[in-house]
């Protein structure tokens, strides 16, 4: 039995107390992988962004809500996880000052600066000792190979490459990628089944090989 980390749905930044950048991840994906890898038997802890679907009863949730929190949960789980699956779709920028009070109009153009905010798959990939890791990549053009540029400066083992049609969607078409670019299975169909055949994969090239 393993204990998996993973990390699921949109994070928010916000800009004043009641405006956030955000997207449209619904969560369901790490729904559907955390009820896949709790059917083999394992251990699920999920560090979610805000969503409105329901997680898997079996599983420990830990809500947070911008992409630093998620890598602050996400530090303190790992350690204790035999791998990850980030799923998450965590916002890359912030703001870089957030007003203490709502933002007024003026007429004018409101003019905001973005900084990058970590990336929390490198972070949690730094920090490894016999973890494995499997991200997931949102490609909108020459999937394939940016998905596997991401596996290399992600330092992961495995990378899910699908389309922005995955999004907020009970429905999913993609493909899992071994490095140097092997494609180990392409499925399609409700993020359920999807789910199953993806975690199947992590399953044989991931977990049963370290036992
Ligand atoms: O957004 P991108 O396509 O780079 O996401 C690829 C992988 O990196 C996903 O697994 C996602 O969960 C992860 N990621 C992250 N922290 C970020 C951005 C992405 O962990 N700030």
């Amino acid at each position: 039995m393993a204990r998996i980390l993973i990390t699921s749905g949109p994070t928010r930044q916000y800009l004043d107390p009641v405006r956030f950048l955000s997207n449209a991840s619904s969560g369901r994906m790490g729904a559907a992988l955390a009820s896949a890898a709790l059917q083999w038997g394992h251990e699920v802890v999920i560090v979610s962004g805000p969503v409105s679907i329901e997680y898997p009863a079996a599983a420990e949730v830990v809500p947070v809500v911008s992409t630093e929190e998620m890598l602050a949960q996400s530090l303190r789980v790992f350690g204790g996880c035999d791998g990850l699956i980030a799923v998450a779709a965590p916002c890359d920028y912030r703001p870089v000052v957030i007003a203490s009070q709502k933002i007024r109009k003026t007429g004018k153009p409101l003019r905001v600066e973005f900084v990058e905010t970590p990336d929390v798959v490198a972070v949690l990939a730094a920090t490894r000792q016999q973890q494995w890791i499997v991200a997931f990549a949102l490609e909108t053009e020459d999937p394939r190979i940016r998905a596997l540029q991401k596996m290399e400066q992600k330092n992961c083992d495995l990378i899910v490459v699908n389309g922005p049609a995955a999004m907020n969607s009970p429905e999913t078409s993609l493909e899992v990628l071994a490095p140097g670019g092997a494609v180990l299975g392409s499925f399609a169909g409700p993020k359920t089944d999807v789910a199953r055949e993806v975690f199947a994969i992590i399953q044989q090239r991931l977990i049963d090989r370290g036992k």
